[in-house]
């Protein structure tokens, strides 16, 4: 994925243990498409050095405001003049002390003091001992600095370098590296609440055996992190996946169909928008057996009767806040043939006002996907690509859907 390509990004580290994490940072920002350009505090320096950072960036490493390789000897303006973001990682707290206060004694605080604030986003992963960070002065620093209009990544919680275990980690590089990713994105769907759900749903007929389908989740996951990306709240309702909760998303776990109806009934209360990925079972055992069915010796297969699961899209669709235009809903169509047809008839039959068709088999468990987007006016197909690719695409023109309407 090239979701960096043409951002230029000024590194920059201060003292603390966390250094370790900002060599792999560096290298992940790069992979992702990404110029970096690293700055280190003569603290971080203490920790990992330059050389170790220049490498992985491949440009040299700025420590010093007297560095006399820049011509006019201006490292401070040139630097934060071509970055398209400045980030902190590890942010120390002494660091959110400095740049609190407009220090500029040293050169990273002085291009962060002297960046263009209107056009040069600076954003802050801090890295700190639980008690420092649980202090006063350091949550109080934090708060003024977003009100100066910095960009706060949060921290991870968990066993600290010290011995210690609380909050106060430094994000995890591919935390970051989703962070800074999603600051970039449009934010289109800004402070919306969106409901997505994905994954199979799994229907027992006994306590070890059940009916489930082949859906990975993957789609439902990418929709999630590209609604999040684009600055809404989700909620995402996953059937039995393994996949990992995208950053920021709210994940609710169910398993059958019934758990699934009844988690997005609650949510959808205050959502603005309902994606309806998940392939969800048709039909379930009329009644799970309590204990594992055990074969007789006869040869006789056991028979079994089957209900109907509720539809949860069309529900959704059918409720007052959908029917007022409060609540966009989308569904999804899963098929092997003739996608226009089916999912035209799919769309009239769930009242929705745009369902999404793809090929199943061609979906199923893989990376990449085609999208063909059916409303009442016809079909707009968005062509093979990834899946993030696609959600992102997705989400774009459901937005524009939701702000044409309004
Ligand atoms: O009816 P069918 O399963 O083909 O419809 C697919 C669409 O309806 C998908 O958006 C799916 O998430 C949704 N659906 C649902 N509840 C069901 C069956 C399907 O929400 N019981």
């Amino acid at each position: 994925m090239n979701d960096l390509a043409g951002k230029h990004v000024v590194l920059g580290l201060s003292g603390g243990i966390a250094c370790y994490k900002a060599a792999e940072l560096c290298r992940a920002l790069i992979k992702a498409g990404a110029s970096v350009q690293v700055v280190m505090t003569e603290a971080a320096a203490q920790f990992i050095t330059p050389v170790t950072m220049q490498a992985l960036s491949n440009r040299p490493v700025y420590t010093s405001q007297w560095d006399v390789r820049e011509h006019n000897n201006m490292a401070h303006i040139n630097l934060s003049r071509e970055a398209d973001a400045i980030l902190i990682a590890p942010c120390s707290a002494d660091f959110i002390a400095r740049l609190l206060h407009g220090r500029a004694d040293d050169l990273l605080s002085l291009l962060c003091l002297a960046r263009p604030i209107a056009q040069v986003p600076l954003l802050i992963a801090p890295a700190m001992n639980r008690e420092m960070w649980a202090h006063p002065a350091t949550q109080r620093n934090l708060a003024q600095l977003q009100a100066d209009g910095a960009t706060l990544l949060g921290v991870g919680s968990g066993f600290q370098a010290c011995g210690e275990t609380g909050d106060g980690r430094m994000l995890e590089p591919q935390e970051l590296l989703e962070d800074v990713i999603a600051f970039f994105q449009p934010q289109r769907l800004a402070g919306q609440q969106v409901l997505i759900t994905a994954g199979p749903t799994y229907e027992a007929i006994d306590p070890v055996r059940g009916i489930t389908n082949l859906s990975s989740g993957k789609m439902g996951f990418a929709i999630a992190r590209a609604a999040r990306e684009a600055g809404a709240q989700v909620t995402l309702v996953a059937g039995p996946v393994g996949l990992p909760t995208p950053r920021g998303v709210t994940r609710v776990d169910v398993r059958s169909a019934r758990d699934m109806f009844e988690a997005v009934m609650q949510h959808a209360q205050a959502a603005a928008l309902f994606v309806a990925t998940a392939a969800v079972a048709d039909w379930r055992p009329a009644s799970a057996a309590a204990q594992k069915i055990k074969k007789d010796g006869t040869g006789q297969c056991p028979s079994m009767a089957f209900t109907e699961n509720p539809d949860i899209l069309a529900s959704v669709a059918q409720s007052p806040r959908a029917q007022s235009g409060a609540l966009f809903c989308v569904g999804f169509a899963a098929e092997s043939h003739d996608l226009l047809a089916h999912a035209s008839a799919k769309r009239a039959r769930k009242g929705v006002p745009l369902l999404v068709g793809n090929i199943g088999p061609a979906t199923f468990g893989q990376d990449d996907n085609a999208l063909l987007l059916v409303d009442e006016h016809g079909a707009h197909e968005l062509p093979r690509a990834s899946k993030l690719e696609l959600a992102r695409q997705l989400i774009a023109n459901i937005a524009d859907r939701i702000r044409a309407a309004a």
